[in-house]
């Protein structure tokens, strides 16, 4: 995996938090907030290239967010349908590689056939990858990981030969750098099990706004945060 320049933001990684807060302020319900959310990452795409963004990680559901009322979790499901119905061809237009972080079996077969119709038709496409975490949980992701690598040691390999790139390659993330920037809106402190490997060295940017109503004006301010931090990956 390859480790960052320092000040260049090559991968932006981002949780998408306060989806439901947003809608609640406004007496909307909740599954209103995650459409706001879908067009604040409408706008955030569109921003990336601009800013010399080379991918772009959300996460857009949880292993975790199946425990939410199952209202809310179809209100998820049908929006990403409608996500890759309505934006498809554009983002193929714009050059933007979708990829999906997660194990996709769960979702339904309709959908599922829609999203390796995605994968597929972007495959090629250089300006952006756009990865969608669904239904990831980075816990999971490292189980998956290390049971690879038991696999591969039944099969005759010497555990003693291998290296963190050997682990990075097995995760869902391969070929993919290391996140540069993760940005968390929504107001709360934590990593909620997002890339727990890829972030290590990863600067992070929090902020209270909703993620709905996250826009070009804090992109910028994150971004301008990110250039004044001094990274040092372990050294001095
Ligand atoms: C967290 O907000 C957000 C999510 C669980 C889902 C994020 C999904 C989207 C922005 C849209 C779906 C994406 C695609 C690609 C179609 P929350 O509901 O936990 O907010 P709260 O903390 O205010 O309750």
């Amino acid at each position: 995996m390859k480790k960052a320049v320092s000040k260049e933001l090559t991968h932006l990684a981002i949780i998408m938090d306060g989806n439901g807060r947003w809608a609640q302020k406004r007496g909307l319900p909740r599954a209103m907030g995650h459409r706001a959310g879908v067009e604040a990452l409408r706008r955030i795409v569109e921003l990336c290239p601009a800013n010399r963004i080379e991918y772009l990680t959300v996460y857009a559901f949880s292993t975790e967010n199946w425990k939410r009322p199952q209202t809310e979790v179809q209100a998820l499901m049908a929006l990403l349908n409608e996500f890759i119905d309505k934006e498809l061809n554009l983002l193929n237009q714009k050059g933007v590689c979708i990829r999906v972080l997660g194990d996709t079996k769960p979702l339904a077969p309709v959908l599922r056939k829609k999203i390796d119709h995605a994968l597929e038709t972007t495959a090629q496409n250089k300006e952006l990858v756009l990865s969608l975490a669904l239904n990831y949980g980075g816990r999971r992701e490292l189980l998956q990981a290390a049971k690879a690598l038991a696999y591969r040691a039944l099969q005759g390999e010497d555990p003693e030969a291998w290296q963190e790139e050997d682990l990075a390659a097995e995760l869902f993330t391969k070929g993919i750098p290391e996140p540069d920037l993760l940005i968390r809106t929504g107001g709360d402190l934590r990593i909620s099990n997002f890339l727990l490997w890829q972030v290590a060295y990863t600067e992070l940017w929090c902020t209270d706004i909703f993620w709905p109503d996250f826009g070009e004006k804090e992109l910028l301010e994150a971004l301008a945060a990110f250039k004044g931090r001094q990274r040092r990956f372990g050294g001095v």
